[in-house]
């Protein structure tokens, strides 16, 4: 019996538990003396072999030349070519990974590359992973991230263990090892276990995540971390004036929770803080509006833009990022039912403003209501931005590639757009037009959920009546981002943990120490 169907049968592995299947991960100055698994040397654009490429093609009597030239690999950036039992060293594999012209490469192609390399590691069934990295410290903690997010599995419900990923220890090899190791504890490695932390959140079924145990999960990952957590329940909820939120969970038998993570790193504790909002849908069923059938499963994942705001505030505190920040989750379960909110019900928000619910589907709005006037009202924040899977629409209308983005800010929409860039997660930004606002009109309250405009910008319009004109505001719309169907480098098919290092680098560039 594997440790982990001994752990389960023995009722040990717990709901609080994380996946946190963490790849073991080193630097040294000098490969491991001890040749297992596989070795992966940098190729240059024109078949340039890097030093350790030329090293280990001397060891194996020209192997790698002859390799590159008969298969006409020219180490083009992120292509890469696995030599199987090489002669001359004891390895299993050479992978040799392409770097194409000297300095071309990205920070983001450094991830690409490093998870590239974990995956094709994974397709080979090999166990420990050295890489060899001819380039600066930085680059192979960049690297490294790429491993540990390119390594991500869920796999805590998967008994047979022949199906995880085989991956386990993965060692890095260069002179400047010391400084890679520092750069990579210090600054990405907590980022990476944020965007998994976000990923186990989401890939977790909505019989396990509802807005109480979403607060133990990741009260259990922020263990240890210098953050305070505060929680509102339904009778704190219900004494602020919260209607929204409390409308769209009374469907529900798991009552809707507000969770509050603050972080204080900037030397001067009274600065302003940044703010991020998730929408914390444990589950959208559409409610009494009911939704189809199909794919309705990845409604689970409707409370990824709460896993994002509470992931990006773990990664700030675990680089001791200098910045105040707050992470807001609203969170609610959204079920038809006895009790459920019925489509024209009316609901007043925190803000003494008035809804009505012209579709019980367009929930995400409601909870975003009242979480980011509460972000506003309660820290009067320098940066607030809200991060919600709010539409169909905008994943019509962008596809794969990229989330929508609004904002009444053209400078922060400018910051936003270039982090998309330098992180790949990338946005492309959308209309907020006045006139999209005006077709929410209600015959009863102040502003109805839904309109007759476009359904992305109506979204973010509705969350905008919310947001005073003058507050540091975007909108992050990701339905379609949180879990995606196609593997990419740094994310097998499933889970993303989007945005999180996108806001982690919005906030290094233009609010950390400033
Ligand atoms: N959670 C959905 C949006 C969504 C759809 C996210 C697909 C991820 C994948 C949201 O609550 C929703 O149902 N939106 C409706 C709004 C409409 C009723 C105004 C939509 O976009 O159809
Ligand atoms: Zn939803
Ligand atoms: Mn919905």
């Amino acid at each position: 019996m594997t440790l982990t169907k001994g752990l389960l049968a023995a009722g040990l592995l717990t709901l609080v538990g994380m996946n946190a299947q963490a790849t073991e991960i080193s630097f040294h100055a000098q490969s491991p003396a001890k040749q297992t698994g596989a070795i992966a040397v940098a190729v240059g654009a024109n078949d340039t072999l890097s030093l350790s490429a030329a090293n280990l093609d001397a060891l194996t009597g020209g192997a790698i030349s002859k390799a590159v030239a008969i298969s006409g690999f020219d180490g083009d950036l992120k292509s890469m070519r696995v030599m199987t039992a090489p002669v001359g060293t004891a390895y299993d594999h050479i992978i040799l990974y392409g770097t194409g012209e000297s300095g071309s490469a990205s920070d983001f192609n450094l991830l690409e590359i490093g998870g590239h390399l974990a995956q094709k590691a994974n397709g080979l069934g090999v166990t420990s992973l050295t890489i060899e990295v001819d380039t600066h410290a930085e680059d192979a903690a960049r690297m490294a991230m790429g491993v540990d997010l390119g390594n991500y599995q869920f796999n805590k419900y998967m008994s047979d263990t022949d199906r995880h990923n085989s991956l386990v220890n993965v060692s890095f090899s260069l002179d400047d090892a010391a400084n890679a190791e520092d750069f990579f504890a210090k600054e990405l490695s907590g980022v990476a276990d944020s965007v998994m932390m976000a990923r186990d959140l989401v890939s977790e079924p909505a019989n396990v995540i509802y807005p109480e145990t979403f607060v133990d999960h990741a009260r259990a990952s922020l263990k240890g971390l210098p953050v305070k957590i505060k929680v509102l329940d339904v009778s704190d909820m219900t004494k602020l004036g919260m209607g929204a939120i409390l409308g769209v969970g009374k469907g529900s038998v798991h009552p809707p929770r507000m969770m509050i993570v603050t972080y204080m790193g900037a030397d001067d504790k009274d600065e302003a803080p940044v703010a991020f909002v998730g929408k914390g849908i444990t589950f959208d069923t559409g409610g009494i509006d009911i939704k189809g059938s199909n794919n309705l499963w990845a409604m689970k994942g409707d409370m990824a833009g709460a896993a994002t705001a509470i992931a990006t505030v773990r990664a700030l505190a675990s680089r001791g990022a200098k910045v105040n920040a707050v992470g807001i989750a609203a969170l609610a379960e959204n079920m038809p039912g006895g009790r459920a909110q019925h489509p024209g019900d009316v609901v007043t928000t925190m803000s003494g403003k008035t809804i009505d619910v012209g579709n019980t589907d367009a929930e995400g709005r409601l909870v975003l209501a009242d979480g980011v006037f509460y972000a506003q009202e309660k820290f009067s924040p320098r940066l607030l931005v809200d991060v919600a899977t709010l539409t169909g629409s905008v994943r019509r209308a962008l596809g794969d590639e990229y989330a929508g983005l609004f904002s009444r800010h053209d400078a922060l929409a400018q910051q936003l757009l270039a982090a998309g860039e330098k992180t790949g997660e990338e946005l492309w930004r959308l209309p907020l037009h006045p006139n999209h606002l005006k077709t929410m009109k209600s015959d009863i309250a102040d502003i109805k959920s839904t309109g007759t405009g476009p359904g992305a910008s109506v979204g973010a319009q509705a969350i905008g009546f919310f947001v005073d004109e003058d507050v540091n505001w975007a909108h992050l719309d990701i339905a379609g981002k949180g879990l995606i169907s196609a593997n990419t480098p740094i994310a097998v098919k499933g889970a993303t943990g989007y945005a999180v290092r996108l806001l982690d680098q919005l906030i290094r560039d233009h609010y950390e120490g400033q």
